[in-house]
């Protein structure tokens, strides 16, 4: 028998995958591999079969153009390489960005049982005392640099103290949003959100994983049944609670369609946007993820939304999810507030509509100025983020503190991929006068360690001829967050006669993934999976060609 087994070491043990996107061009996910030798001793222990196997993996800050162009493709891959071979459960191994969507919309589509384990955060970095969250830091220095308020050799010290172990960025970016949504979803075991990754404590959590899912097979515990309507609602919640990342959005609509859960955008803004800000971390705080481990984590602040959380969802415990929390409290209530003494009243993604965004766009207060949530000025357009890029800084650039900075061309299929440009550098003659934030809207994304007050995922996007492709320099914009309504003062009649003059732009890929990705892709509203990905196949296979 390979690997030294005896003969009778597969017999009658369920067949657990180990589903690991470890990868040395994913820095965020490089340690998995150790924590994968955990979760075997678990699962032996515990009387399975442990067999890892290597998905594709995505590091956001290496992939080009964007990560985000192939999380369908990491969904495909993790589904397939489930459903293809001889599995009974799935533990599912992630952490970057793109990852933890991809790996539990591919495991929702095949729905044999499955548990996630997140990698975890990377501990805190400090320059000179203070603390540094990864890119977020990086966001507010490099703006500091183009003022001419930090020099560039300082950049580069500060930006090297920040990444100082193993683990993904460690503000409530994308990663550590998607992990914490992972663990409300109910799809790891508790704390798998916010141990930091080189804490003992993971390697804990991961032989417990291990042990766990060899469980969930005899009691046939499928992601069908863990990620419900209450799962998903508790999902929007807590999203609110820790000021989590747009991106969110996105994910959570295209892992809903792949449970066949019904989720809508107006669903986040009715069930999340009212709700407000607890966790006191970056980028809407100031704090990151080790602060939050040490406060209690996802189930102490759970503990604090128990009054308005679904606490009958079922986790991959096996038991209500409200067990995660019971008798859990924080131990620093600076860093995850009582419910009735928030960081924010109203923080939750705000949605809004209006004629230039009819299928919806988003905001994220939290991150916003507040004196520029009601907000009226001229646009000034830009076609691309090339086009941006080359102009943005010129000294004639016509542009004041009231300009509302307009980018198109950078949604799912324009870009393709949907880009995170959409939290836009603000012109350096703006900078230079002192200036530190204003409107921005575009049919791109932005990085959830990134801030300001910036309207995204505007849908239709331009290059299927949304609104976004009419508006012209110097037309006034109106952003209303708390009527959540988005308005371009242009008349009905002057947009159609500006739609008849229009010409859709070709696409710029024309073979690979790149073609078949813009074919298929939807909306940013509904989630951006690949219209044929939507649902679920299951795990039976009925051919066999052996
Ligand atoms: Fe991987 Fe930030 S780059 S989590």
């Amino acid at each position: 028998m390979k690997r030294g087994l005896p003969d009778d070491a597969f017999s009658g043990k369920p067949m657990i995958g180990i589903c690991n996107s470890a990868s040395d061009l994913t820095p965020c996910n490089q340690h998995l591999d150790e924590l994968a030798e955990f979760v075997k001793r678990g699962v032996w222990e515990a009387g399975g079969v442990p067999l890892e196997f290597p998905v594709t993996s995505l590091g956001e800050t290496q992939i080009q153009p964007t990560a985000a162009l192939l999380r369908n493709l990491m969904a495909m891959d993790v589904e397939e390489s489930i459903r293809c071979n001889p599995l009974d459960g799935v533990v599912l191994l992630s952490g970057c960005d793109k990852t933890t969507p991809a790996m539990l919309m591919g495991a929702a589509s095949v729905d044999l049982p499955s548990i996630m384990l997140t990698g975890g955060p990377m501990l805190t970095g400090r320059h000179r005392g203070a603390p540094l969250g990864s890119a977020t830091d990086m966001w507010r220095m490099s703006e500091e640099v183009r003022a001419g308020k930090m020099s560039a050799e300082e950049f580069v010290a500060t930006e090297s103290s920040m990444t100082r172990s193993a683990g993904h960025c460690n503000p409530m970016g994308t990663a550590s949003t998607m992990a914490s949504m992972a663990e409300v979803l109910g799809m790891t075991l508790p704390q798998s959100a916010s141990i930091p990754a080189p804490d003992t404590r993971r390697k804990q959590l991961a032989h417990l994983t291990g042990r766990r899912i060899v469980h969930m097979v005899y009691e046939d515990l499928r992601p069908s049944k863990v990620m419900t309507r209450p799962a998903f609602e508790n999902a929007v919640k807590v999203l609110s609670a820790i000021g989590g990342s747009t991106n969110a959005v996105i994910h959570l609509l295209a892992i809903a369609g792949r449970v066949g859960v019904p989720l809508t955008l107006d669903d986040i803004d009715r069930i999340g946007s009212r709700l407000p800000l607890l966790v006191d971390i970056m980028p809407a705080g100031n704090r990151l993820m080790e602060d939050f481990f040490e406060a209690g984590g996802i189930p102490a602040l759970m503990a604090e939304l128990a009054s308005i959380l679904e606490g009958d969802a079922l986790a991959v415990t096996g038991r209500p999810i409200r067990e995660s929390w019971q008798g859990r409290t924080t131990s620093d209530t600076t860093m995850i507030r009582p419910l009735d003494q928030p960081i924010i009243e109203e923080a939750g993604i705000a949605v809004l509509r209006g004629n230039l965004c009819p299928q919806g766009a988003v905001v994220k207060p939290s991150a916003a100025s507040p004196e520029l949530l009601v907000h009226t000025g001229p646009a000034l357009v830009f076609d691309s983020i090339e086009d941006f890029k080359a102009r943005v800084d010129d000294p004639l650039l016509d542009v004041t503190a009231e300009t509302v900075l307009v980018l198109r061309g950078c949604g799912p299929r324009g870009y393709p991929g949907m880009p995170e440009v959409g939290n836009m550098p603000l012109p350096e003659k703006m900078l230079k006068a002192g200036v530190r934030d204003m409107v921005r809207i575009s049919d791109a994304r932005m990085s959830g360690t990134a801030f300001g007050t910036t309207v995204l995922h505007v849908a239709p996007e331009s290059t299927v001829g949304g609104p976004l492709a009419l508006v012209r320099t110097g037309d006034r914009i109106t952003l209303d967050v708390p009527s959540r309504s988005l308005t371009l003062h242009v008349s009905d009649d002057d947009l159609e006669q500006r739609r008849k003059e229009w010409h859709a732009p070709a696409p710029v890929a024309t073979r690979g993934w790149s073609r078949l990705y813009i074919d298929h892709v939807m909306q940013a509203d509904t989630g951006c999976d690949l219209d044929f990905l939507v649902g679920s196949s299951g795990s039976e296979v009925t051919r066999e060609s052996h």
